[in-house]
């Protein structure tokens, strides 16, 4: 008997990044993740936090949600600066005044509304998060 990995069940080759490009975005710098409190957002925060960046900026509009995310990495990554920062992308001067005052050198975008179903009764609501909040964060 042996303990499964994820490979076992993965259904094709594991992918293995080139670390080096990673590295040089992310060491030593400020990065700044949007949605950093949930499933894409908050993982990307656990992958990144071990590239030692400067801080990791935390934008995020769920409150609870981005409480937790700012323990774990506290927790699990003493030397990495977790700033959180309660913000909505739709709202352009908060996403402007952050941006001023921590000086980010990479942004990652991961807020959005993802549910297809939910988000199609729903349209302009998407639409304003997900297609205007992009223009903003861009
Ligand atoms: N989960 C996946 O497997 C997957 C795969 C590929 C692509 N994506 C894409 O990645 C993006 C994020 O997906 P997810 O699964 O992490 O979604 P999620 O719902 O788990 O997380 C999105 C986060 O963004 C935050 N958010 C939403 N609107 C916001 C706003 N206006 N301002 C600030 N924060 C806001 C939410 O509070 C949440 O914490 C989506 O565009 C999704 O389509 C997800």
């Amino acid at each position: 008997m042996r303990e499964v990995a994820v490979e076992d069940i993965l259904g094709r080759t594991p992918i293995h990044l080139d670390e080096e490009p990673i590295r040089r975005t992310i060491e030593g710098k400020v990065v700044l993740m949007t949605g950093a409190a949930d499933s894409i957002g908050s993982e990307l925060c656990r992958q990144i936090a071990p590239f030692q960046p400067a801080a990791i900026v935390g934008y995020e509009i769920a409150e609870s949600p981005l409480f937790a995310i700012d323990r774990e990495i506290r927790q699990k990554f003493p030397n990495v600066p977790f700033l959180a920062e309660i913000g909505n992308i739709q709202d352009r001067r908060r996403f402007e005044d952050v941006l001023r005052r921590r000086h980010p050198s990479a942004v990652y975008h991961a807020a959005a509304y993802k549910h297809v179903p939910l988000m199609e009764t729903h349209v302009f609501e998407a639409i304003e998060n997900n297609v205007f909040g992009t223009y903003n964060v861009l």
